[in-house]
């Protein structure tokens, strides 16, 4: 497998904070790679970097062999950079079909009359746009629920929503932001199953940032583990786990200690 996603000594500052320095690392296609490390380690501004939404103060992002470093965050979802947010964002009023069904819309640049007015082409492309946003909601589970308003859905199935919205970009990598935040167990187990289903369906590339350890040893076969903003193991789960730099960055002892 070759590197879908190569990041090369990418470095974030914030003033004179430095969120993240000097990180480097490869994703394979096809693989559910783990990003882990403590709060604030700077997993969040490394996918903010990934999505064009921070600018990288040094380095750069590969993503199918293209530079992609500090390209608009538009541009580099459309070539198939999806990601979910740490914090939800969704519109809270629309529909749950509506917020699968907008994004891929705007970033098409369709006219939102275009499927009144327009072509039959551009008809057709309207109804398979809504056939494939129907889908995808089903997928998720929440196939019952496509016009309740997304505020109004409780937590678990918002995080799913997002996860379709991003689907709906027919996305080549997905990057999940802490996607299992505030579920319970049964329901982290759920999760990682349907990421390693769709991973499987879609063909995709994940990219997961997860504060559960046992989650990510068990979906991940290459997990980086960052803190305070430098990569300080990456590899397979088994070795990063008995890393004593990794046991220190968590238990904040000497693995000897
Ligand atoms: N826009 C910003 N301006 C200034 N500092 C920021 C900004 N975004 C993040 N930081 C700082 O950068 C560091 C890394 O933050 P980041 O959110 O990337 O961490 P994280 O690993 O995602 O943490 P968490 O697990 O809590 O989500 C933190 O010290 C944070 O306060
Ligand atoms: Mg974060």
């Amino acid at each position: 497998m070759s590197a879908i996603l190569a990041v090369e000594s990418l470095s974030k500052a914030f003033g004179g904070l430095m969120a993240v320095t000097d990180v480097s690392f490869e994703v394979r296609e096809g693989e559910i790679f783990g990003l882990i490390g403590p709060n604030g380690a700077g997993k969040t501004t490394l996918f903010n970097m990934l999505t064009g939404l921070a600018k990288p103060t040094a380095g750069t992002v590969h993503f199918l062999g293209q530079d992609i470093s500090g390209k608009a965050p538009a541009a580099i979802a459309l070539m198939g950079l999806a990601r979910t947010f740490q914090n939800i964002r969704l519109f809270g009023g629309m529909s749950v079909l509506d917020n699968v069904r907008v994004p891929r819309h705007a970033l098409d640049g369709a006219s939102l009359w275009g499927g009144v007015f327009g072509s039959a082409s551009s008809r057709r492309r309207e109804r398979e746009a809504l056939a494939q946003a129907r889908a995808l909601v089903e997928l998720v589970g929440l196939g019952g629920r496509m016009d309740t308003p997304a505020a109004s859905l409780p937590y678990g199935d918002r995080r799913r929503l997002e996860i379709a919205r991003a689907l709906a970009l027919s996305p080549k990598v997905l990057l999940l932001d802490e996607p299992a935040a505030g579920m319970n167990h049964a329901e982290k187990q759920d999760l990682s199953r349907f990421i390693r289903d769709i991973r499987d369906r879609f063909g995709l590339t994940v990219l997961l940032i997860e504060h559960n350890v046992p989650m990510v040893m068990g979906l991940c076969r290459s997990v980086a583990v960052l803190n305070f903003g430098q990569l300080i193991a990456k590899g397979e789960p088994e070795a990063v786990q008995a890393d004593p730099a990794v046991i220190e960055a968590y238990l904040g002892v000497a693995a000897d200690a």
